[in-house]
């Protein structure tokens, strides 16, 4: 049995206590639960309580000589971030195409003359598992060392079935060995793959019949999630794909919006898409549908930024009522990063959410969006030790000092990992 430890003088605990609320929206995405001179207790991986340090000292008073204690003084504690929305395993990376964009190509250039993420297609269909498998390690380590300790990852470098299989079996083995929790979402819509060109139906129907099945009965993925855009996936197929996807009881996500205004809120909002992801270019009636019905917008910044692309309109879907995450979208292509704590900057700095809104989106919220909000995403007893120690006093300062990792130290389950 491992020793409890004891997190004290912590100079400011951002709890995000949420009593098990859901997806918070407007006035309580800036409610952080702040505690001063905070006093964490962890035992087996799990919270056993969290208060004052006054409070601590006398209730823990015949403990103290059991426990590793953790001096926090001048620093700040929140949860460990959790990341929404990621392509994780991928083989192969793309940077001379991040050259062709500054040289004036964009983004659906590229991938209409066969690079983009058909490039990164072929390469993972010519990877081992035990290369992505390394490869995804090396970008999970610098998760970690980013304070980020849940991470969705989806499949969609295969377009294949059996590519996104081995994408997806990658996540579960990098699930039992990393340290790391990671939830899997089938993305075999993320492209018509090269060989079904000019046959977009019946890439779909092969999608739905038999990709679909195979990934449910293995229990592979628990959301399912489709590229909704012009040149893509019509909002029809989209539709389609995530019916299929809700009888096998996979949850639907939608890339939506992205590169062009094409109804993605619209219809995330209309068939209860847990969330639509990106909305750089959501439309002010598919942002009104998203609030009604308690669509979790997954924002990311970093994406915008990359594409050098004016950012989702983030503080607007706040006072519209719309609860939102924030994510890297870690990819080869349009986000090669895995730094939440940027990502939290960049929400404040090009999309003016407050500082307390940021942190809400990284942790709490960003939780709700993988179903993950009863383990992890804020500090609550009966939680995940799922903690990060920063190298800032309060959380204002960690998004007002940017592009920075301030992270001092994490814990996994109560494990110290960083
Ligand atoms: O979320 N937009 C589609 N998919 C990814 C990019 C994938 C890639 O370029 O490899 C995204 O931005
Ligand atoms: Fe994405």
């Amino acid at each position: 049995m491992s020793k409890p430890i004891w997190i004290k003088h912590a100079a400011q605990l951002a709890t995000l206590a949420s009593e098990g609320k859901g997806p918070r929206s407007k006035e309580a995405m800036s409610e952080l639960g702040l505690i001063e001179d905070g006093s964490m207790w962890i035992e087996e991986g799990m919270i056993k309580a969290v208060g004052t340090t006054n409070e601590f000292e006398e209730r823990y008073a015949d403990r103290v000589n059991e426990a590793e204690v953790v001096d926090a003084t001048d620093h700040l504690v929140t949860p460990g971030l959790v990341d929404p929305h990621t392509h994780v395993v991928y083989g192969g990376s793309r940077e001379r195409e991040f050259e062709m964009r500054l040289e004036g190509a964009s983004y659906m250039d590229i991938m209409n003359a066969g690079g983009g993420i058909h490039a990164t297609t072929r390469m993972t269909r010519e990877a081992l598992e035990e290369e992505l498998i390394e490869q995804t390690t090396l970008r999970l380590d610098s998760f970690l060392a980013h304070g980020v300790t849940t991470v969705e990852g989806k499949s969609g470098y295969g377009m294949n079935l059996e590519t996104e299989l081995k994408q997806l079996r990658v996540m579960k083995k990098l699930q039992e060995q990393h340290a790391i929790d990671l939830v899997p979402t089938f993305m075999g819509a993320h492209a018509v793959p090269a060989e079904y060109k000019g046959r977009e139906d019946e890439f779909v129907d092969q999608l739905i019949n038999e990709m679909l099945p195979v990934v449910a009965e293995e229990k592979l993925a628990e959301f399912n999630d489709v590229f909704c855009e012009k040149g893509v996936f019509t909002p029809e197929q989209t539709e389609r794909i995530l019916d299929a996807g809700k009888r096998f009881g996979l949850i639907p996500k939608i890339h939506a919006d992205e590169i062009e205004s094409y109804g993605g809120a619209e219809l995330a909002a209309k068939i209860g898409s847990i969330s639509a992801e990106h909305l750089l270019k959501a439309s002010d009636a598919g942002i009104k549908a998203m609030a009604k019905a308690g669509t979790i917008a997954c924002l990311l910044p970093a994406t915008a930024l990359y594409l050098r692309e004016e950012a989702a309109a983030g503080r607007k879907m706040i006072d519209e009522g719309v609860a939102v995450a924030i994510s890297t979208d870690c990819n080869p292509g349009s986000s090669p990063t895995t730094s939440m704590p940027l990502v939290m900057n960049l929400a404040c700095i090009s999309m003016r959410l407050t500082p307390a809104e940021a942190l809400t989106a990284a942790t709490y919220n960003a939780a709700c969006a993988i179903k993950r909000e009863e383990k992890v995403g804020s500090l609550e007893v009966g939680k995940q030790a799922d903690i990060v120690l920063w190298n800032v006093k309060n959380y204002q300062e960690l998004q007002y000092l940017f592009g920075v990792n301030h992270v001092k130290a994490v814990w996994k389950k109560g494990v110290k990992v960083v």
